[in-house]
C-alpha cells in the first residue's frame, strides 16, 4: 500500500515523508528516493506555472495545511458530493485531483461528501480512507436523491469545518475539473455574495436569469454561512438541489455577484443538447463523464498523463 501511494504521498504531505524518515525500516536509498522525487514535483511545479508572480511554494490538493499558505490569496472548499459505496469512484478521483497543480494564488481541498453510513463493512472502509487521506466528510442525513443532502452540506460546514474558505463548491462525481483554471477564474471575482457557475438554462448567458447547474456550482463563504442560519433554505430543502440552491438566493435577495463560466463549463459532448460541447482548452469542468471511455478522452484531450517520466521499471 505504501510503495503504490509512494508518489502520492510525497505530493500529498511533507509530515508523511519525516514519518518514513523516523521509521527505520526504511532504507537510505529509499529516502533518496523520496527526496528526488519532492525535488522533481518541485521543479516540475514550477516549470508549469506560467504567472510571474511565482513566490509561493508548490501546493496539491487533497491536503490540509502542511505547506504553508502565506502566498495564497484565497481558499476554495471542493465537495464532492457521492455515495458511501462508490469505492471505485473516489479512488481514481483522487488520482485526477491528486496529481493537478492548482496555482500560485489559491488553496484548493478536495473532499468527498456523503450521508449516514448503512453497512458494518462501509464503517471498516471508509475508516480506512479517512486514516489514509483525510479526505472525507459524513453528514448527518440519509443517502437518496434530492432529499436536502445539498442543504445539509451547506448548513453543516460552517459549525463542522475546523477552518473557514473563501469559497465552498459542491460538485457532482461525475465531473472532470481542471483546478488551475478554476483557481485562475475566480481570481478576480468578488470573494463575497458570489454565486459561480454554469447558469441554467444551457443557452443562457445571464446568471441571474435561474440557477446554477449541480455539476459544479461555488458560493462565497457568506452566503455558506446564510444558508445555515436562514429559515429561508431550511423551510424549503427537498427537490432538484441545483435549482433550489438559485431559488433560497432569490427569496433571500442574495448573491448581488454571479458568475457563469462559459463555455469553460459544459456537459460532454453529445451528452446533453444545448449544455454540451466539444472539449476546449480553457476548460474548467467536464460533466457527465459516466464512462470509462468518455474519462479517457477527458484524459488523453488534457494531456493528464504527459508528465510520466520515463524509468525502467514501467513502460506503457
Ligand atoms: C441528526 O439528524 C437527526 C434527524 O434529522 C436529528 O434528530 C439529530 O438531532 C441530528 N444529530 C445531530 C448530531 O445533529
Ligand atoms: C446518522 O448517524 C448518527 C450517528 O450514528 C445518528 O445519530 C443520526 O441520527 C443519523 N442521522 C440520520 C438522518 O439517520
Ligand atoms: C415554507 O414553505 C412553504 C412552501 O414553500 C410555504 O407555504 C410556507 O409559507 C413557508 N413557511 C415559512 C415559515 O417560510
Ligand atoms: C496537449 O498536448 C498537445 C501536444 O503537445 C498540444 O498540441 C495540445 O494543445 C495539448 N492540449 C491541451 C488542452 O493543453
Amino acid at each position: 500500500m505504501r510503495e503504490k501511494n509512494k508518489h502520492y504521498a510525497v505530493i500529498k504531505s511533507a509530515s508523511y515523508n519525516a514519518q518514513a524518515a523516523n521509521s527505520s525500516s526504511i532504507s537510505l536509498s529509499r529516502l533518496f528516493f523520496f527526496f528526488f522525487l519532492y525535488f522533481f514535483f518541485f521543479v516540475l511545479f514550477n516549470f508549469r506555472v506560467t504567472s510571474p508572480s511565482v513566490a509561493g511554494s508548490p501546493r496539491k490538493t487533497i491536503t490540509v495545511g502542511e505547506i504553508p499558505q502565506q502566498h495564497k490569496q484565497f481558499g476554495v472548499l471542493i465537495g464532492i458530493l457521492t455515495c458511501p459505496d462508490k469505492y471505485d469512484r473516489r479512488h481514481f478521483l483522487r488520482l485526477v485531483y491528486g496529481i493537478q497543480s492548482s496555482s500560485p494564488s489559491a488553496d484548493i481541498d478536495v473532499k468527498f461528501v456523503f450521508c449516514n453510513l448503512t453497512k458494518p463493512e462501509q464503517r471498516a472502509f471508509v475508516a480506512l480512507e479517512i486514516l489514509r487521506f483525510d479526505d472525507i466528510i459524513i453528514l448527518n442525513c440519509t443517502e437518496n436523491m434530492n432529499n436536502g443532502k445539498t442543504y445539509t452540506y451547506f448548513s453543516s460546514l460552517p459549525r463542522i469545518l475546523p477552518r473557514r474558505y473563501d469559497y465552498v463548491m459542491k460538485a457532482d462525481d461525475d465531473v472532470f475539473l481542471r483546478l488551475a483554471p478554476l483557481a485562475l477564474s475566480l481570481e478576480p471575482l468578488p470573494r463575497l455574495d458570489l454565486y459561480y457557475g454554469f447558469v441554467i438554462p444551457c443557452a443562457s448567458m445571464n446568471p441571474f436569469v435561474e440557477y446554477m447547474s449541480g455539476m459544479g456550482f461555488l458560493l462565497s463563504w457568506d452566503l455558506v454561512e446564510w444558508i445555515g442560519i436562514s429559515k429561508i433554505p431550511q423551510n424549503d430543502s427537498y427537490g432538484p438541489e441545483d435549482k433550489l440552491v438559485g431559488k433560497w438566493l432569490k427569496m433571500g435577495n442574495k448573491a448581488k455577484n454571479r458568475f457563469s463560466n462559459k463555455p469553460a463549463m459544459y456537459d460532454y459532448p453529445g451528452t446533453n443538447g444545448r449544455c454540451s460541447h466539444e472539449l476546449i482548452p480553457e476548460t474548467v469542468a467536464v460533466h457527465r463523464l459516466k464512462r470509462w471511455d468518455q474519462w479517457l478522452h477527458v484524459l488523453e484531450f488534457f494531456n493528464v498523463t504527459e508528465e510520466l517520466k520515463h524509468s525502467n521499471l514501467y513502460h506503457l
